[in-house]
């Protein structure tokens, strides 16, 4: 069988009393390359397998909560360090949702006042944003040369009992062993479906009937339609059937715009979750909404990209791990972006599947197979909840934000409590416990584990 560790300078392992784990990191993603930093910096030896041929920019932002970074600095604080060269503290002090949809003309400042729902302190959500492809980039600059191939798509693995490295097989032909895989290869994991079976309900994702439209405009656009005091901050306009979230970005040069709205319709195709658009159609849209949504509408490109949004609510995964394999991030838990956390939980998946696996790294090489299963099994037990938790409560928040909630309709107050106790339950959250916990779980799970 392969051993990828034949390339390593210096025979190190003859000198160590306990040889590294090897672990295969499928998809380098934001939470594959977490995850590959987590496991270096406690000396593992890791290889990404990357289905693009290079690093796919997107320009899209991504915001992080104290949590995650409480979690990147445990995994490996040269993460938290590059987040914080990249990334950005909101500079507003507080979030403010307003009714976007009943105000028929434009307002004086204090009647403006009366579509005010309801207001929260920045510093209570404090997320530290970044772009995607900036922060991706930085910590791919991290990783020791040739630790991610490109151009490898994973289509099969085996994982046989008896033998002491599963393998894994590439579209290319090739394969690769390793003691442990970990599929962080996205909504469409095919990990997932290796594991779960093809024909599992949750091998698929499934349409949230909601779509996203984004842009970047000039602010003094922005300050045109919305006035200069509520487009100083982030804001949120509710109204029925669709919502927008937005902001000023590069010290106020650029104007970010995200619009998501309810569709009835069937999603043609789950693979390709974009769709060409128009800004009449956004505009016919949301027709009847008040002059502030309609004037921002107004300064959106003529031509503009169309997001189906897809997540695992209607059919979660039952377990995230099967004997030496397992899968984290959007590959177990892919969520809807409107609690703006979805990334947030793959870190927290990251810094348990580390805290296990040096575990499993410190005990003799002949235990390791079954420790390793145990080890995953420990991880799926105690991220399963949480996890699921947050896609089904972000589907929920997109309704809350479009007033198709039933408990809270258009009621501003109702609004805020549901927003208030779902993200305490996000950000507010133990992860000393969370990590103690997996490791009762794991000492459990491998005293009563039989072969
Ligand atoms: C509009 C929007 C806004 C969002 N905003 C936020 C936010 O503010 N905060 C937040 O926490 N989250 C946010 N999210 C969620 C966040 O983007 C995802 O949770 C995160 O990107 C998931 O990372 P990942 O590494 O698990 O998966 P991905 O980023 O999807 O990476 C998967 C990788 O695996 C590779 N791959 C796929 N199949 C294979 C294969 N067979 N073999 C090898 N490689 C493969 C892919 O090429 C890709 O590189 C948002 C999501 C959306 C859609
Ligand atoms: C994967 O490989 C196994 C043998 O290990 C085989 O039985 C199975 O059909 C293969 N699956 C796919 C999807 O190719």
């Amino acid at each position: 069988m392969g051993d990828i560790r034949q390339n390593d300078p210096g025979g190190r392992e003859q000198d160590s009393p306990k040889p590294r784990l090897d672990v295969a990191i499928v998809g380098g993603g934001i939470i594959g390359i977490i995850t590959a930093l987590g496991f270096l910096h406690r000396g593992m030896h890791v290889v990404i397998y990357e289905r693009a041929a290079k690093f796919q920019e997107i320009g899209a932002a991504i915001a992080f909560t104290g949590v995650a970074r409480e979690c990147m600095q445990r995994l490996n604080p040269r993460v938290l360090e590059v987040l914080g060269q990249v990334g950005q503290k909101s500079p507003q002090e507080r979030v403010r949702y307003w009714d976007g949809f009943h105000p028929r003309t434009k307002q004086s400042a204090e009647q403006e006042e009366s579509s005010l729902l309801f207001d929260v302190p920045e510093r209570d959500l404090a997320f530290w944003a970044c772009l995607r492809s900036h922060f991706l980039g930085r910590m791919a600059d991290q990783l020791p040369k040739g630790t991610i191939q490109f151009g490898k798509q994973l289509v099969n693995y085996t994982d046989a009992d008896g033998s002491n490295k599963v393998v894994l097989r590439f579209a290319d032909g090739r394969t690769a062993a390793a003691d442990v895989v970990i599929g962080c290869d996205g909504i469409h994991s095919v990990t997932r479906k290796l594991l779960l079976g093809k024909e599992h309900l949750a091998s698929n994702p499934s349409y949230t009937h909601k779509t996203v439209f984004r842009a970047l405009v000039p602010f003094p656009g922005a300050i045109a339609a919305l006035g200069a005091d509520k487009a100083s901050d982030y804001c949120l306009h509710l109204g029925p059937d669709a919502h927008m979230i937005s902001f000023p970005v590069n010290n106020g040069a650029m104007y970010s715009i995200f619009l998501a709205n309810h569709d009835p319709q069937q999603w043609p195709d789950p693979y390709t979750m974009t769709a060409t658009s128009t800004r009449q159609e956004v505009s016919s849209a949301l027709q009847s909404w008040g002059p502030h949504v309609a004037e921002i509408i107004g300064l959106l490109p003529e031509k503009l990209i169309k997001y189906g949004v897809f997540d695992m609510a209607d059919n979660p995964a039952p377990t995230y791990a099967s004997g030496r394999v397992c899968v984290a991030g959007d590959a177990a838990h892919a969520s809807s972006p409107f609690h703006g956390a979805g990334a947030c939980m793959g870190v927290e998946d990251s810094l348990v599947l580390a805290e296990l696996l040096e575990h499993v790294q410190s005990l003799p090489a002949s235990s390791r197979p079954r420790s390793l299963v145990a080890a995953l099994q420990a991880f799926s037990a105690v991220r399963i909840e949480r996890s699921q938790w947050l896609v089904q409560s972000s589907r929920d928040m997109g309704d809350i934000y479009e007033w198709r909630y039933p408990d809270t309709g258009e009621d501003g107050a109702k609004c805020k409590a549901e927003f208030e106790w779902r993200a305490r339950k996000i950000w507010d959250f133990d992860v000393d416990a969370m990590v103690a916990e997996s490791k009762k779980e794991y000492e459990k799970l491998a005293a009563s584990t039989v072969y």
